[in-house]
């Protein structure tokens, strides 16, 4: 029986002999009035045909699987220990700016992993793209146990934590909203723009942008050596966080080139964009309090300048004007994982198997 000390080359069958294959009994007789695997394959709505992995159609839905895999990390490896004296320093503003924070990202992920089983998975028909999907959501299930590692390893009171925002209605406005948003995105006789409409606000808003910009409080504490650790278990989950994007704007854009009609209007995305931005706007004046090196207003710039990119990823103008750059200098290095890791001197390196991942 395998286990997990075996050696790869045990797990991993070698590739058969490639004259084994003309000892198959030829069951196709004429292959040429088969319909080709590649022309019936479609991303929504193709033939039943979802069985044929290859010949792969949808190549980034297979290196973002093959990467995704490659960027396996275990929240129990990253001990917490420096974070229980670190709790004791923070001023208040710190402690509520870190609590409000990491309460809102647990509820976020617990529903990405619903949104993605219930809604987006179901109506997908080509299979390298269903696995991609899968191992989102299995990502997904590694931030909350990561969530969950922090609440054990810290004490947390697990109420406060995961009930914060149905205390707090800033926090619950977004995630109705997202609620409404992403309703198009179920059943599979579900208006297919509407589903594609889901898609862009789930991925590219919801992820791209609240996702993105609701690490960075606790990110600049990280870079003051406060909340070290967790600020070393968001690093992973938004390194995780970003191939998600890339993965959501390479179907957006694949579904749109397969059924155009479902592509959407600048005014339809802008009008989106704007909403997200206001609920953002309110939910930030009530969890980030001015703290050393962040407060609200750089918070604001830099969800603008995330909305901003997320837009332009679509092929939309910006909404915010050019001169909303990026303000936060440390932002694709958090993200990344360039640089400075020897300074925390943390195991990070060792989970460095998928190399950095990058917006673009
Ligand atoms: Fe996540
Ligand atoms: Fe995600």
């Amino acid at each position: 029986m395998l286990n997990w000390d075996d050696p790869l080359e045990k797990i991993t069958p070698s590739a058969p002999a490639k004259e084994h294959f003309s000892e198959m009994p030829g069951v196709a007789v004429d292959r040429e009035a088969e319909p080709a695997v590649d022309s019936v394959k479609r991303l929504v709505g193709g033939s039943d045909l979802t069985a044929n992995i290859a010949p792969i159609k949808y190549q980034w839905a297979w290196d973002a699987y093959i990467k995704s895999q490659r960027n396996f990390w275990l929240p129990t490896e990253i001990g917490m220990g420096e974070d229980l004296m670190a709790l004791k320093q923070l001023n208040d503003n710190e402690r509520h700016t870190f609590f409000t924070t990491f309460a809102t990202l647990t509820t976020a992920d617990a529903l990405h992993q619903r949104n993605l089983a219930l809604a987006v998975y179901e109506r997908i028909s080509a299979p390298e793209v269903g696995m991609a999907i899968i191992a989102q959501m299995h990502q997904e299930t590694i931030h909350s146990m990561s969530y969950q590692h922090i609440i054990e390893s810290l004490n947390f009171d697990e109420d406060e934590i995961y009930l914060l925002y149905q205390r707090v209605p800033q926090i619950r406005a977004k995630f109705e909203y997202s609620n409404r948003m992403t309703r198009g995105l179920q059943g599979q006789t579900a208006d297919l723009k509407e589903y594609v409409r889901g898609l862009f606000f789930y991925y590219m808003i919801f992820e791209g942008v609240w996702f993105m910009a609701n690490f960075c409080p606790i990110f600049s504490m990280q870079r003051r050596r406060l909340m070290v650790r967790t600020g070393e278990q968001l690093q992973y989950i938004a390194r995780d966080e970003s191939g998600h994007v890339g993965f959501g704007r390479a179907l957006i854009w694949a579904l749109w080139q397969e059924a155009p009609e479902t592509r959407m209007e600048e005014s339809q995305a802008h009008a989106l964009m704007r909403e997200a931005m206001a609920l953002e706007a309110d939910y930030a004046q009530y969890t980030v309090k001015p703290m050393l090196g962040y407060d609200l207003e750089l918070h604001q710039r830099h969800a603008r300048y995330l909305a901003n990119r997320r837009l332009q990823d679509m092929g939309f103008a910006p909404i915010y004007p050019e001169s909303e750059v990026a303000c936060l200098p440390w932002w694709e290095e958090q993200i990344g994982f360039r640089k400075e890791k020897n300074f925390f001197e943390t195991r990070v390196t060792e989970y460095q198997t998928g190399g950095a991942l990058s917006w673009d």
